[in-house]
C-alpha cells in the first residue's frame, strides 16, 4: 500500500486558463528516496502542495495513509510530512534560531531537558549552534533555508518533502545536509526533493520524477 498516492489529480489557480497540474497518478512508498525535477513552472510546487493539502484539486483524489489527506488537520498532515518551502523566509516566524527549533517541538509535547538536548544536536550537528541566539530573519538565505530544514527534521517526520533545499548553501553545509539526509534516509525517512542540483538529488536519491507543463514526462528509478 503507497504511503502518498495522488490519483488522476489536476489543480487550476484561480484567474488561470491553464491547469498547474494535469492528470497526475503517482504512488509513494514508505521510505522512498526521490528527486522531482522538472523546468521552471512545470508544476513541481503545485504538485508537493497537493500532497501536503494545502491546495485542494479540483479533478482527482490525494490519500495519505489510505486516508483521503481531507480528513487530516494540517496539524496531522504535519506530523507525518515534514516540508520546507521554496522560501524559507516565509516559515520562519519566532525571535531565535534556537527557538524556531524547539517551537515544533514544544507542539509535540517535548520539554526540559529533553527539548534542549534535541535543540542542541541539531543545531550542533548543523554548524548552526553559534547562531543560536540570532533572530532568524537576519540570517543569510542559505542559513534561513538550514533553519527551517533543521526545524522539519527536529519532527522525525515519516516524509521529508523539500523543496529547492540547496538554492542558497554553500558546499560546506550543502554536505551537512547531504549526510544528514542520507543518515535519515537509513533509518527509513522518506525524502522527496524538488531540486535542479542533480549532484546532489544523485547522492540522495534512486527514483526520478520528471514533470514537464503539469504532467509527468518520465518516473523511473536511477542505477
Ligand atoms: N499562486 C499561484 N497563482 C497562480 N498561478 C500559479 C501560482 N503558483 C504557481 N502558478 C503557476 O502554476 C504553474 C506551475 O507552477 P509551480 O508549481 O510553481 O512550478 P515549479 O515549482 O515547477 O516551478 C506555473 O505556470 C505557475 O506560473
Ligand atoms: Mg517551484
Amino acid at each position: 500500500m503507497p504511503y502518498i498516492s495522488l490519483n488522476r489529480v489536476s489543480y487550476i489557480y484561480s484567474g488561470r486558463s491553464m491547469p498547474a497540474v494535469k492528470d497526475i497518478t503517482l504512488t509513494f512508498e514508505k521510505g522512498e528516496k526521490i528527486a522531482l525535477t522538472g523546468t521552471n513552472g512545470s508544476g513541481k510546487s503545485t504538485i508537493a502542495r497537493l500532497m501536503l493539502g494545502l491546495l485542494k484539486p479540483q479533478a482527482g483524489t490525494v490519500t495519505l495513509a489510505n486516508r483521503p489527506i481531507g480528513d487530516y488537520s494540517l496539524v496531522e498532515i504535519g506530523e507525518r510530512l515534514g516540508y520546507v518551502l521554496q522560501n524559507p523566509t516565509q516559515m520562519l516566524f519566532t525571535t531565535t534560531v534556537y527557538d524556531e527549533i524547539a517551537f515544533g517541538l514544544r507542539w509535540k509535547g517535548v520539554r526540559g531537558s529533553e527539548l534542549d538536548k534535541v535543540c542542541k544536536n541539531i543545531l550542533k550537528h548543523f554548524a548552526l549552534w553559534p547562531l543560536r541566539n540570532k533572530m532568524p530573519l537576519t540570517l543569510s538565505e542559505g542559513q534561513k533555508q538550514l533553519v527551517a530544514i533543521c526545524a522539519v527534521l527536529a519532527l522525525k517526520p515519516a516524509y521529508l518533502i523539500l523543496d529547492e533545499p540547496t538554492k542558497s548553501i554553500d558546499t560546506f553545509r550543502k554536505d551537512i545536509l547531504l549526510n544528514a539526509l542520507q543518515d535519515i534516509g537509513h533509518k527509513g525517512t522518506g525524502i522527496i526533493i524538488i531540486s535542479h542540483d542533480q549532484e546532489f538529488t544523485h547522492r540522495l536519491c534512486n527514483r526520478e520524477i520528471k514533470v514537464f507543463d503539469g504532467k509527468v514526462a518520465t518516473d523511473g528509478s536511477r542505477c
